[in-house]
């Protein structure tokens, strides 16, 4: 039996993609609204959003809403502006975050403040913002993007693998408060996928997918009603298994297999 109820059909379905200007979240939409859902996209960069429009503006089922994830007053009158437009919505990715590598003998504050305030304190605001309406409702969920880089501690990622343990710990929790409410959750751990947000990075990048597979496989797991929704499966699952090692074994692995 699957963890949340199925969805045959996107026809109609009202979306809100927050971070969907590039990336996994831009794919998300196209994918989305080529299915027929009604796509609200979020992101800073308005034009970005803007582009995503298929067909003549206004006409398509696209709702532009830029905004900074870390604004907590932008994101509730985005939310107000949908549940105007379209009464409600059935399902709310968070997509939103940032990645900046780190190492302990370089802790830079900032951008330390920044990172949480953006991958893990952001989906605080978003569930505020959203949660109380889906209660409302009595339907429709919740999925938030994590990471493979929150399964167990990894290096380059002081800050970003943190946030991303926190948001898979977060998920569970929300199931356990949601799920009886017949909502459904989402955990989404990506793998390597070829975005702005890994083009910096210096190394071999096991399983790198495309944006479009990423939101396909994404996409194929909210369907089939998974809770736990990673992807590429022969990344993913090695390092799931990994993270059941003896933490000796578990440092030497990563170790051997990263070079740091
Ligand atoms: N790429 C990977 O290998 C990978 C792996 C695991 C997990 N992930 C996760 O997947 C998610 C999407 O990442 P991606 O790879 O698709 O990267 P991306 O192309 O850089 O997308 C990040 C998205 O977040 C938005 N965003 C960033 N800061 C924001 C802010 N303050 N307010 C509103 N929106 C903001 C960006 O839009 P604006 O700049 O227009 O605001 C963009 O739409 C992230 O949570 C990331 O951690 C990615």
């Amino acid at each position: 039996m699957s963890m949340n109820p199925r969805i045959d059909n996107w026809q109609g379905r009202r979306v809100w993609l927050i971070g969907a200007s590039t990336g996994i979240g831009a794919a998300t939409a196209r994918l989305l609204i080529g299915r027929g859902a009604r796509v609200a996209v979020s992101a800073r960069k308005r034009e970005a959003l803007e582009a995503l429009e298929t067909k003549e503006p206004g006409s398509s089922q696209l709702l532009v809403l830029p905004l900074d994830v870390t604004d907590h007053a932008a994101l509730l009158a985005a939310r107000t502006r949908i549940v105007a437009a379209w009464g409600g919505f059935d399902l709310v990715l968070l997509i939103a975050g940032g990645y900046n590598e780190m190492r302990a003998d370089a802790i830079d504050l900032p951008a330390v403040d920044a990172m949480i305030d953006l991958n893990l304190r952001a989906a605080y605001l978003c569930l505020d913002a959203v949660v109380p309406q889906l209660l409302k409702q009595g339907t429709g969920g919740i999925g938030l993007v994590a990471s493979v880089a929150g399964y167990g501690g990894l290096p380059k990622a002081l800050v970003y693998g943190p946030t991303k343990a926190a948001l898979i710990n977060l998920t569970e929790g929300l199931y356990f408060d949601l799920h009886d409410k017949g909502l459904a959750v989402y955990q989404i751990n990506p793998g390597f996928v070829d975005t702005p947000l890994t083009k910096n990075n210096d190394f071999k990048m096991p399983g790198l997918m495309t944006p479009e597979a990423a939101a396909l496989a994404m996409v194929g797991g909210i369907e089939r009603g998974e809770f736990h929704i990673h992807f590429p499966k022969s990344f993913t699952s090695g390092l799931r298994l990994a993270r059941l090692l003896p933490y000796r074994l578990y440092f030497w692995l990563i170790h051997k297999v990263t070079g740091l």
